[in-house]
């Protein structure tokens, strides 16, 4: 039960909702939109080694070559940090799980659509990847399939279902990882060091460490079990109840004896019924609804957090992605359309009814959610939006920028995260009665950053306090 949409514009795109226990309607917008493998990489020529701060002595002797190693495949433009006692702590995990294991199997799956989508797959990928006992390969973050700016990592653009049609993507993606240094991975945003411990055994390891393995050779595809359980092309398998089983039964049969094993699009794969009599089911449900963040994001989102107004209210308006402003300085037309009256008048009578509110943290994914709300809030409410905020502050930026991920990423997770974070949050859904979309994946990732919002307000303490100066590249060039 799923429809392919056609959309041109912006990001924050696609959608799914869960209406009862199991039907999922799930609505995909693609777009071919441009890949950028044939950009320059002209963007960190510099060498990232040198943003670190030499070792000191003993634990010096502590680290092995392997942690030179996974120095040197830190992302380049993840936080010149100074490596605290924590950061060391970190460098040992890492080297822990890059130790051989040649009994190891892993599971690929091929990632698409917005961020949200993409956080989707992942989550539905480590069930299966825990169920058939695989290694679970972090894709890089890709940009948002409507994408069409500067990307920052060329190598990784979005991806359309032509691309996974022709079993090309992965190797394409995983082949990029091993040979160019760069890389978007999932690390630079989330913290994954505790998921097998609070998993019971789940294990993840990033496509980019993955590719280079020195005991197996990820990129001879020959030896790869790829593309398990097809049942139609563009990779997405429908969204059958039984899906998840089925998927696993497959991975089994076909490839018992294969390290590396390939499937589609986890995007679609519903719940099972049995669920909850499905080991580990609600462990890996739980880890993924409350995403550990990676310490550059808690640095970065504590430094905004404090630039912003004690109890400022969070609010979302989930607009049809190509909506402009018409009249472009009013707005007026496409406000007083009947899906935007509707939402920002109940939007703002629900703020109106929150004691002492006075800064509303709006969400910045369409230039009308802005420009309504000014319109029916007539200035009752000082608003602002995360990308505001970090646009007019060089050092926000610049912070933002050293984040090993696409801007636009960085934007979208910071944003959900700082609207769920707040004292009360309000959200509206402003599509025509008639679209097909009937929710919003945006909408329901912002709800779970607010029901973990004590935890994340503690590790952004907690990041704070263990952390004393920031060095920005400029300092940090200039001091080696
Ligand atoms: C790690 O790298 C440093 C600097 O590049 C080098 O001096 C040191 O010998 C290396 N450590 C090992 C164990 O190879
Ligand atoms: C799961 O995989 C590990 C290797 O990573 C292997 O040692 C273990 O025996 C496997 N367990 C089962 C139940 O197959
Ligand atoms: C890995 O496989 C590819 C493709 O078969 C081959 O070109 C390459 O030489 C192999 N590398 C190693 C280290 O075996
Ligand atoms: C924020 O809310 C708390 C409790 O709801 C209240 O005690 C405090 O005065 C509020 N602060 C401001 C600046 O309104
Ligand atoms: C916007 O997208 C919808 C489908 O999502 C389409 O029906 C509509 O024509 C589009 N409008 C514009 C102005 O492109
Ligand atoms: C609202 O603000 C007033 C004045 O600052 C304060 O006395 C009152 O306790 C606040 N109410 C709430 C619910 O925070």
């Amino acid at each position: 039960m799923f429809k392919l949409i056609m959309a041109d514009v912006t990001h924050i795109c696609s959608n799914s909702m869960t209406l009862g226990r199991r039907k999922i309607w799930v609505s995909t917008c693609f777009c071919f939109a441009v890949i950028g493998y044939f950009l320059p990489n002209i963007f960190y020529s510099f060498d990232g080694k040198n943003l670190y701060q030499p070792l000191d002595a003993p634990i010096y002797q502590r680290l092995t070559l392997k942690v030179n190693n996974t120095l040197d495949r830190l992302p380049r433009n993840s936080l010149p940090l100074k490596l605290t006692e924590k950061q060391h702590d970190r460098l040992q995990v890492r080297v822990t799980t890059e130790e051989k294991n040649e009994d190891e199997k892993f599971l690929l799956y091929w990632p698409h659509g917005g961020f949200s989508n993409q956080i989707i797959s992942l989550q539905r990928a480590a069930h299966i990847a825990y169920a058939s006992n695989r290694t679970l390969v972090l894709p890089p973050v890709l940009p948002h399939h409507t994408f069409k700016g500067k990307l920052k990592y060329p190598s990784y653009g979005a991806t359309s279902p032509k691309q996974c049609e022709k079993e090309k993507q992965l190797h394409q993606l995983t082949k990029a990882a091993k040979e160019v240094d760069d890389f978007p991975s999932y690390d630079a945003l989330f913290n994954f060091d505790s998921i097998s411990k609070k998993t019971r055994g789940l294990k993840v390891i990033d496509m980019q460490k993955f590719s280079r393995l020195d005991y197996i050779n990820a990129t001879d595809f020959s030896t790869w079990c790829v593309d398990i359980y097809k049942e139609r092309s563009y990779c997405l398998y429908g969204s059958k109840e039984n899906l998840h089983t089925k998927i696993v039964q497959s991975i089994e049969a076909k490839c018992s004896e294969k390290q590396i094993a390939a499937i589609g699009s986890t995007f679609v794969v519903p719940t099972p019924a049995n669920a909850k009599e499905v080991r580990n089911w609600n462990e890996i449900e739980s880890y993924f609804n409350q995403m550990e963040l990676s310490r550059d994001m808690l640095i970065l989102l504590q430094t905004i957090y404090k630039k912003l107004p004690q109890n400022y209210t969070g609010a979302h308006v989930r607009i049809t992605d190509n909506r402009s402003c018409n009249p472009k300085k009013t707005c007026e037309v496409t406000c007083t359309r009947d899906e935007h009256r509707i939402a920002f008048t109940e939007l703002i009578k629900d703020i109106d009814a929150i004691p002492n509110t006075s800064h509303v943290l709006l969400g910045s994914g369409n230039e009308v959610s802005l420009k309504c709300f000014k319109y029916y809030s007539k200035e009752k409410y000082v608003v602002t939006t995360t990308q505001d905020i970090v646009e007019n502050d060089p050092e926000l930026l610049q912070m933002v920028d050293n984040i090993g991920s696409e801007k636009e990423t960085v934007f979208l997770l910071l944003d959900q995260i700082l609207i769920g974070i707040a004292d009360n949050v309000r959200m509206k859904f402003a599509y025509p009665f008639d679209h097909p979309l009937k929710g919003s994946t945006y909408q329901s990732r912002i709800q779970q950053w607010h029901n973990g919002r004590k935890r994340i307000l503690d590790a952004m303490d907690q990041i704070s306090l263990s952390y004393d100066k920031l060095v920005t590249k400029k300092d940090a060039v200039a001091t080696f």
